[in-house]
Order: C-alpha cells, then structure tokens, then sequence
C-alpha cells in the first residue's frame, strides 16, 4: 500500500491543528491565505494537483472560491485523507475532487497533466527539493503555474528556541530558507518566479491566535482538547510566536511558471 506507515498526522494531532487554524485546516490562514498565495492567478476550469491536501479545506476553496475545474489532492497519510474526504463530501464536491493516497517521491501523472500545481505548508516534509520541483515541472503543461505556500527558516543559525520548536512538533521537517526554493525553480527552467515572505503576517497571525485560544476561545479549547492538552497546545503557540517575533521561522510563497 502506498503511503508513510509512520503517521505524524494522527487524529489527535488534526484535531489540535483545527483548534489552531479552523476546520479543514492544518495550516494557518483559512480563506484569505489561499486567496493570497494565489493572487493574480486564473484557476478557472483548470485542472489542478494539491501536494499535501491534508483534510482538504484549501482544495475545497480551490473549487469554490476560485474555479478550479478539477482538483486531484495527493497526500502520504491516511488518516488526513480519510478526514478530507469528509471535508468534500460535506460540501458535495465529490465530482470535482480526486483525493488519492501516493507514495513519498516521484508523482504517479503523466507528464503535462495539470495547469496549475498548488500547495499549502507541506513542501517542508520532502527533502530532496529538487527531486520534488523537477517532478512539479515535467506534470505541469507549458504555461502552466507552481504557486505554493511553505513555512521557511532564517538565513541566520537556529536559535535555542528555534531548536526547541522544532523539537517540539515532533514532524520530520526539512526546512530551508525560501530563497533556496526560488534559486532551485530558476535552475529547472521556470520562469516569472517570486517569493514573497509572510514572516510578518504570520508573527501577528499567531499573536491573535495566542490572544483569542488563551483568552475567551480557552474553554473551548478545553473542552475539546482536555485541560492538559489544552495547556501544552497553548504554549506550543507561545513558542511559535517567540520563534516567529525572531524572524526564524518565516512562512512564505513562492511561484514559478513552465515555459510555454
Ligand atoms: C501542514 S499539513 C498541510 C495540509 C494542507 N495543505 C493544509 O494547508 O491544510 C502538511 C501535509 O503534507 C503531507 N505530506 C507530507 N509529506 C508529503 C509528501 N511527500 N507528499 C505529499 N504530501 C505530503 C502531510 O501528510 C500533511 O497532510
């Protein structure tokens, strides 16, 4: 069977990340991220591969919110496809969305099979980058545009924090400074690539967060996570916003279009 047999993405742990970043969601920003990382582009009636679609909400809105003809989600993990189909069920979008599980590596398409290759904070996982753009390139068709989001680090060495943050997480990250990706896009031939770093975005983003999961949202927190969960995922989102005030960790977007 296809897929990792080491699940980061356990039901509890999607279930911490929608306490954080809202349902469908295992990444921060909901519907105005998406909308941002995708500024500028036309999805209508494109055919579109989500890398990481986790439990589906960005797919979803790819649909809804912007046209996307068709949308195939790939993922790694079961667990997190067994909840996206849910997502798309509930917005009965079965027809517009393929969920498939696949395996870590080469991508199993055709070359030139989509328009537009999206992705949202998953890219951290791949280590081999290059093997990852190389393969968005050849399933890309001539025109067609990679436009992505990522959680990125400094340039400068980890912090004591940093390190500890990563630590903390417990996910198998493979994280660079956003300047490596753009360097790589340019080395495989795209072109028009920019990067656009959301460092500052997200170090408000999460100060909010802290603000409203340890203020008025902390007995719902509670409730849903039990006391001692709630109190180590609030100070997991401490620490993300000490990491981010620093300018370690700095998501950002990146896009780069094959040539036609
Ligand atoms: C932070 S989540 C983001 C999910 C979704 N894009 C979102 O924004 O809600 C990262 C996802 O990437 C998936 N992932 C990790 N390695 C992958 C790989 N090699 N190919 C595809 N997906 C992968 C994980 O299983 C997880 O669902």
């Amino acid at each position: 069977m296809p897929g990792n047999e080491n699940i980061e993405y356990t039901d509890e742990f999607i279930t911490k990340l929608q306490v954080a970043f809202g349902k469908g969601f295992l990444s921060p920003g909901g519907i105005e991220e998406v909308a941002k990382i995708l500024e500028g582009i036309d999805l209508s009636g494109k055919e579109v591969l989500d890398i990481g679609v986790g439990i589906g909400g960005p797919a979803c809105l790819l649909v809804t919110h912007h046209g996307a003809g068709k949308v195939t989600g790939i993922d790694v993990e079961e667990p997190v496809l067994g909840e996206a189909r849910a997502t798309v069920s509930a917005q009965n979008l079965q027809d517009r969305i393929e969920l498939q599980l696949v395996k870590p590596g080469p991508l199993p398409f055709d070359d030139a099979t989509f328009d537009i290759v999206f992705s949202k904070d998953s890219i951290i996982h791949i280590p081999d980058k290059q093997a990852l753009f190389s393969e968005v390139y050849r399933v890309l068709r001539p025109g067609g545009w990679l436009v992505m989001s990522d959680w990125y680090c400094s340039e400068a060495p980890f912090t004591e924090e940093m390190t500890s943050w990563v630590q903390r997480t417990g996910l198998s990250f493979a994280m660079t400074p956003i300047g490596n990706d753009g360097s790589l896009l340019e080395k495989l031939g795209f072109l028009e690539t920019a990067i656009l770093d959301r460092n500052e975005w997200f170090a408000d983003f999460s100060k909010k967060l802290v603000e409203q999961m340890g203020g008025p949202g902390y007995s719902y927190v509670v409730a849903t996570l039990g006391q001692e969960d709630a109190d180590d995922w609030l100070s997991r989102a401490k620490a993300r916003v000490v990491v981010s005030t620093q300018g370690q960790l700095r998501p950002g977007h990146i896009r780069g279009r094959k040539p036609t």
